[in-house]
């Protein structure tokens, strides 16, 4: 599994297409449109001028930023270069011999799983109920659950958006608990949500986590909130069993002075982080009823955060993608290859509304070009692919119609889920 299954490649496209990355319009990286703030842009400008210098080690300003945030201990807080890294160093720390992801999810959990030899186990959601795990569900699960010795869940999740059923998680944290199994609950997107900050795991302690206290890690990438995916921060906030082990294990300067500087100014601007839940939900129901409008869009999954994922009536998210980045300039996240999404599925991230209506505008455009075409997403060779000169090229197969026939329902067992 290589970086290829990220969004945010506006580099690639620029050379690709000939013209400078500040001409693409970005969708497919889910960061806070309301940033950088200028707070941030000034700190970052600042530290430049201490770039001849080491970072600080241990960056304590920003640890105390960070603990402010999150509302927990300073001390149980490690801080990374992304909160990538941090999913990296606890599977390093832990080295569970089987992990159980529950997805279709960031992909980073599975990698870096197998990269320390784990055996995993990806439990799929069902696309029937928006790929969302009912508390039911997570019951039936348990001997899978029970069998692992790290669970990964993400809530939001990304890609599919919404937030987890509370009784889905509380049930999930208490069977891992019973079974001695550590749960990672990755928070990376739930600043952007209206139900920040009271609904984060660890502000709201129930029975279920009362139990499970030495056994939940919880992750925030603060290069989202704060729009600096150049520079990256991730906060994780360790159980006080793990921290005196953990620690030890992060490596010095990871998180260089630029991002030290502009996390912690970012952190300070409080007014627009506060701000960043009710702007975001008002542009994302905005957005999410102007794709629900478009003809060839099938559905618009629920969502809770900072981005949108949708099921096309055709399984041609490929070409969609290709025809919005060549002919609009608009990335788009395709989720073709996307373990347990496919063919039919787009996620995009939550823009400015004027962003969002120059995507709509131009999705509908592709699209009713691709029905004009007769195009049904499936190419005659049977796979799906953009065609070189930039075309739909299968015309006329195939009415087009939407097809929920094809679903990522089933739990599978290792191997081919990411
Ligand atoms: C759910 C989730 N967690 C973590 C990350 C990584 O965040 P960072 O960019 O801070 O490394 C991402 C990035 O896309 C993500 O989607």
């Amino acid at each position: 599994m290589s970086t290829d299954m990220h969004g945010g490649k506006i580099r690639e496209a620029a050379t690709a297409l000939g013209i400078p990355g500040d001409e693409l319009l970005d969708f497919s990286a889910n960061v806070n449109f309301l940033g950088p703030s200028p707070r941030v842009m000034a700190a970052a400008r600042r530290a430049v001028g201490e770039m001849g210098w080491y970072p600080l080690d241990p960056p304590d300003p920003l640890r105390r930023a960070a603990a402010g945030f999150l509302g927990v201990p300073e001390h149980r807080v490690a801080l990374g270069n992304g909160a990538s890294e941090l999913i990296f160093l606890t599977v390093a720390h832990l080295r569970p011999r089987r992990v159980v992801v529950l997805g279709p999810t960031f992909t980073e959990y599975e990698r870096a799983a197998r990269a320390w030899g784990a055996e995993v186990d990806t439990i799929f959601a069902l696309e029937e109920r928006d790929f969302a795990f009912s508390e039911e569900h997570i019951e039936a699960l348990a001997p899978r659950l029970a069998a692992a010795d790290l669970v990964f869940l993400c809530d939001p999740n990304n890609p599919t958006g919404d937030l987890w059923d509370r009784g889905a998680r509380e049930a999930l944290i208490s069977i891992c608990a019973r079974a001695g199994a550590t749960v990672f609950v990755d928070e990376s997107f739930l600043a952007f949500t209206e139900v920040w900050p009271a609904g984060a795991t660890l502000r709201r302690p129930t029975s279920a986590f009362a139990e499970a206290s030495e056994q939940v890690i919880v992750l925030h990438s603060l290069t989202k909130i704060l729009t600096m995916p150049g520079l990256r921060v991730g906060a994780l906030v360790l159980p006080e069993a793990l921290v005196d082990g953990f620690m030890p294990r992060v490596p010095p300067w990871n998180v260089n002075c630029i991002a030290q500087a502009a996390a912690v100014a970012g952190l300070e601007d409080v007014e627009l982080l506060e701000r960043t839940p009710a702007a975001v939900t008002g542009a994302r129901i905005a957005a999410a009823a102007g794709l629900r409008g478009i003809s060839g869009v099938a559905k618009v999954l629920p969502a809770a955060a900072d981005f949108l994922c949708m099921r096309l009536g055709v399984p041609g998210a490929r070409e969609v993608a290709g025809r919005l980045r060549r002919e609009h300039g608009i990335l788009v996240r395709d989720l073709s290859d996307f373990p347990g999404m496919g063919p039919h599925f787009l996620r995009v991230a939550v823009r400015e509304p004027a962003d969002n209506d120059r995507l709509i505008e131009a999705l509908a455009e592709v699209l009713s070009g691709a029905l004009a075409d007769g195009f049904t997403g499936a190419p005659a060779d049977g796979r799906s692919g953009e065609c070189a000169d930039g075309r739909f090229r299968e015309r006329g197969a195939r009415p087009i119609m939407a097809d929920f026939s094809v679903s990522s329902d089933c739990s599978s067992s290792g191997g081919n889920a990411s």
